[in-house]
């Protein structure tokens, strides 16, 4: 490859589930130090760092064909792009991309994404490198200080995946369970509340397996780091994801209903509601185990908000099974949930299972369990009519004067009035969407 001049633009491109979000914020913020700004809006980078996703069908065909957009984009306007690809998809399949696309220079997986700079001095001269090394915890040592602007703010606690569910690719390419240190934590998450963030959300593969040592040597789980994080001043939201049943402790149900800035809201996948099929996919719960702990929650906090995840046609899920999956949905009235159709994922245990589902059954069953999520989350929002709570202001609306911003249920909310990004305003929930809510505001932001 021919040495290119050293990048003055970046975009990171982040796809997948909030951790990538973080790693690319973490990822813009390495490249801000080295001088290079943001492209702006319309314009090719000179630097293209695509953070991939493989948790589902066709990820790596979307980063072939992102690459060949990116190429051909840079002919039209006589550059070429440098291009890294980042996340999941480096991690498992950094060498075929490296042999299949000689317009990428960088491979790196996301636990070797610090040395990125170092991997752009090489590109820079004409070489290519790529780095899927797993040193766990390493990168967040070499990571620089974060200057995170907006009300909301990501915060890796943990990374990593020890559970192997039998159709997961996460373990793989995340790497083993690990909780970054409570005072690495703190630090961070004052960091992100003095540069502006209002809410933060601890992040995890399995962010309620967290563990470590206090500042006084004590041993603490996530509600632990969460009761030290809600001591910080100007924060006023906690929220946190994802958890597994199995990580589940009293201590954390209990925070729900004693710690005030923890969010009333639980995102807790259960995949299936049939047992048979959850011991197929190796996960540790029953339906009933399941729902007994979401009903410790409801006893802690009566309000919350559940939430979860769902795959259809598993190998081998039979109707009835299926029809277990809808009853579960019923039973714990999701505010919110995810569904999704089994996809293969090479590698893993289930891929080579008997009894692969056809898609046309799979489409069906995920449009069934989709009309029953989608009508108790509609239920749920008109359940809030009437309710008057604060909102934390994220961002301005389609039109002139309105804002949108999350109820502390993560409704969406929107309303007229006078506020800014930012703001914990008082609004009355007035009418309920399938998906967001309009509100009216009642009280604006208190003046400091
Ligand atoms: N660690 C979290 C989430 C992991 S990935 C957990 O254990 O719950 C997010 C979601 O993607 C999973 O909860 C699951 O519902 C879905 N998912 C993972 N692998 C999948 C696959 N092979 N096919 C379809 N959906 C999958
Ligand atoms: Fe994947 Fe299961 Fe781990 Fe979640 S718990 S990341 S679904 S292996
Ligand atoms: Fe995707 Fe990796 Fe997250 S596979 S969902 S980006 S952990």
């Amino acid at each position: 490859m021919k040495p290119s001049t050293a990048p003055k633009t970046y975009r990171v491109k982040s796809f997948g589930c909030q951790m990538n979000v973080y790693d690319g914020e973490r990822m813009a913020e390495l490249l801000g130090d080295r001088g290079i700004t943001p492209a702006p809006e319309g314009e090719e980078a000179d630097l293209v760092v695509l953070n991939t996703c493989h948790i589902r069908e066709k990820a790596a065909e979307k980063v072939y064909s992102d690459i060949g957009r990116l190429v051909k984009a840079g002919e039209a306007v006589g550059k070429k792009p440098l291009i890294a690809v980042a996340g999941c998809v480096a991690q498992a399949e950094g060498e075929e991309i490296m042999a299949r696309a000689p317009a990428v220079s960088m491979v790196v997986g996301p636990q070797a994404y610090h040395r990125l700079p170092e991997m752009l001095d090489r590109a820079v001269k004409g070489e290519r490198a790529a780095d899927t090394d797993m040193p766990a915890i390493a990168k967040f040592d070499s990571l620089p200080q974060r200057r995170k602007i907006g009300p909301t703010a990501f915060l890796t606690v943990q990374e990593g995946c020890d559970k192997f569910c039998t159709y997961c690719v996460v373990p793989y390419t995340r790497g083993a369970e690990i909780s970054r240190p409570f005072s690495d934590l703190i630090i961070e998450a004052q960091k992100l509340v003095e540069a502006g963030a209002r809410e933060i959300t601890l992040l995890g593969q399995n962010v309620n397996a967290w563990s470590g040592g206090d500042d006084k040597g004590r041993a603490q789980g996530l509600a632990g780091l969460i009761r030290a994080i809600a001591k910080i001043d100007g924060l006023e939201r906690i929220r946190y994801t994802t958890s597994h049943p199995a990580d589940m402790d009293e201590a954390l149900i209990a925070a729900h209903g004693e710690v005030e800035k923890l969010m009333p809201y639980l995102h807790l996948p259960v995949q299936s509601g049939a047992d048979r099929v959850l011991k197929a996919m190796n996960r540790s719960h029953t339906a009933e185990s399941y729902l007994r702990l979401l009903e410790r929650f409801r006893a802690a906090r009566p309000d919350i908000a559940l939430s979860g995840d769902f795959i259809v046609g598993f190998p081998g899920e039979t109707e009835a099974e299926f029809a277990d999956t809808l009853s579960l949905v019923d039973e714990v009235r999701y505010a919110q949930a995810y569904s999704f159709k089994y996809s293969p994922r090479p590698g893993t245990p289930a891929a080579t299972m008997d009894g692969q589902i056809a898609r046309e059954v799979m489409d069906e069953r995920l449009q069934r369990l989709q009309a029953a999520l989608n009508r108790d989350q509609f239920a749920f929002n008109q359940a809030s009519v009437g309710k008057i709570c604060d909102v934390l202001v994220e961002r301005k609306g389609k039109h002139e004067g309105q804002w949108l911003g999350k109820s502390p249920w993560l409704q969406s909310v929107w309303f007229e009035g006078d506020c800014a990004i930012g703001d914990m305003v008082t609004v009355e929930l007035a009418e309920a969407g399938p998906n967001s809510l309009k509100g009216l505001l009642r009280q604006s932001a208190a003046v400091a």
